[in-house]
């Protein structure tokens, strides 16, 4: 999940196509469900909600879309390409359903919202079309497709955050998990098309979410990652008003629940990082020394057109403080090539600052214009695709540098690592990651399990990759 990654790859490419595996909780039903995710954590986070609610109607489920009665896409809009994968998929899907009329398909999350129910003027196949503040809905969206109807929800809240429902962990290790912590974006980043199939930012309850970190920490989970699309503006008020926490108040609750479960979260963004959120993380041994921290652009007329709300000198301060006060700590970025008008001095700016940074990993975009966000509406997208192009490359090429040079000075060190399973070439060996987010391979052995963690000598390592042994 974490490797250089170039043009359109997150955790969908990763994961895409595994389908749920869960007990159910409702009565069987004796029907099955497949469900796909593209997009963000956020969205597969969504998509455990989706197999929750899914299971309380008494769905079983499949790995083979072929044999569902409900097919769900989790659908992702942040760049065209994303989109585009989405509608690939949609014919594939419709090809299983002319050989199985009565199958449904239904589109969920950031598509679906974008699209609404232009979805189903464009899409004949789809049956349904639910946005991610809808899914409570689905018992009665899909009553009304079994009725024969087309059904569509896509009303965005201001309050839902599904704080009480137990999401069904889906193609689990049973080591790691997703957290989600807040919902929706109020940063208005003209290129973004988030803030509009999203809606308005708002924290989940603290005690709700300190409450499933234990549940997993008890199920034998040792790693969550709280999420959000900017972690620094959490901010929850209890009803009365006499509880409020911050983000780093909340780090340090789940923090506190035992020092073998470790903490990660994700996306900070540059402007709300604050020097408390860093030394929460200085002070607990469990709370993994990494921030992603995406700068967009290291050039701050682009950054203002971008509507990031911080400047090139802003973003090395917060990087400087990080570097202060957590020695070490690695720090990743998200990066977009091409934004309109960008100069070519103003790219060299965006390559300075990764000289200045060194970041351990990146994601790195061509821009894509997305209708209806701001960019699209006040700028031309005036960098021709060759040029995007080549920028980008000129971009993965200094990253691959610094990714290597950062693993390598790990070389010779001993780290903690919490086993995840085993890696996926060998069952000789196992991986896990360490404090910095890197993968680490080793041999395996009897005398450990994933979930422990073990010392491991770093001996070497390759593109993306630690090779170590076990030390006792
Ligand atoms: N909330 C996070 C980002 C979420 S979207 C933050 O503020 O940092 C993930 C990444 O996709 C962004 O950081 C950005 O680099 C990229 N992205 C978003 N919109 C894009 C667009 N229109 N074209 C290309 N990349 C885009
Ligand atoms: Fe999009 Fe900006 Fe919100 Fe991130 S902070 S989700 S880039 S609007
Ligand atoms: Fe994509 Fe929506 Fe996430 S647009 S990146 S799935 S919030």
């Amino acid at each position: 999940m974490y490797n250089i990654q170039s043009g359109e790859k997150e955790l969908d490419e990763a994961r895409q196509g595994e389908a749920l595996m869960l007990d159910n909780e409702g009565a069987d039903n004796g029907r099955k469900l497949y469900i796909e995710s593209y997009g963000c954590a956020m969205n597969f986070s969504d998509s455990e909600i989706v197999a929750s609610i899914m299971s309380n109607m008494g769905f079983q489920t499949t790995t083979d879309y072929k044999e569902a009665d409900v097919i769900f896409i989790n659908t992702c809009s942040i760049r065209e390409n994303a989109e585009q994968r989405v509608r690939n998929r949609l014919r594939e899907f419709g090809i299983a359903k002319v050989k199985n009329p009565g199958m449904v398909v239904g589109v969920l999350g950031c598509m679906a919202e974008r699209l609404k129910a232009k979805f189903l003027e464009e899409e004949k196949l789809v049956d349904v079309v639910v946005g991610p503040d809808a899914y409570r809905d689905l018992p009665n969206l899909i009553g009304q497709v079994d009725e024969g109807n087309r059904a569509v929800n896509v009303l965005l809240s201001r309050e839902e955050t599904y704080a009480d429902i137990n999401p069904v962990r889906l193609n689990s290790n049973g080591i790691t998990a997703f957290i989600s912590i807040m919902r929706g974006c109020d940063n208005m980043c003209s290129f973004c098309v988030v803030p509009f199939t999203r809606g308005r930012e708002r924290s989940r309850d603290a005690h709700s979410i300190v409450k499933e970190a234990m549940e997993l920490f008890e199920q034998g989970y040792r790693e969550v990652t709280l999420l959000g699309q900017n972690v620094d503006s959490y901010k929850w008020t209890s009803a009365d008003g006499s509880e409020k926490v911050n983000f780093a108040g909340l780090l340090e609750l789940v923090a506190l629940i035992s020092p073998d479960l470790r903490v990660r979260f994700s996306t900070s963004h540059p402007k709300d990082i604050t020097d408390e959120v860093l030394y929460t993380m200085a002070r607990h041994e469990n709370i993994c020394k990494y921030i992603h921290l995406p700068v967009q652009s290291g050039n701050s007329r682009v950054l203002e057109l971008m509507n990031r709300t911080y400047d090139r000198e802003w973003y090395m301060g917060r990087v400087d403080s990080i570097r202060r006060i957590i020695p070490g700590c690695a720090i990743s970025t998200d990066v977009i090539a091409g934004f309109c008008t960008e100069t070519e001095e103003e790219h060299q700016d965006t390559l300075s600052m990764m000289d200045y940074v060194k970041y351990d990993y990146a994601y790195m975009f061509m821009y894509s214009e997305r209708p209806g966000t701001l960019a699209a509406k006040r700028y031309t997208d005036d960098i021709p695709e060759d040029v995007k192009k080549r920028r980008l490359n000129e971009i993965v090429a200094k990253q691959q540098q610094y990714s290597h040079e950062r693993l390598q000075q790990q070389v010779g060190k001993v780290q903690k690592v919490l086993i995840e399973g085993f890696s996926r070439k060998s069952e000789l060996d196992y991986c896990g990651r360490n404090d910095l987010n890197a993968m680490v391979v080793f041999p395996a052995s009897e005398r450990y399990k994933p979930g422990q963690y073990v010392n491991v000598h770093i001996d070497r390592c390759t593109t993306a990759t630690l090779l170590g042994t076990v030390v006792d």
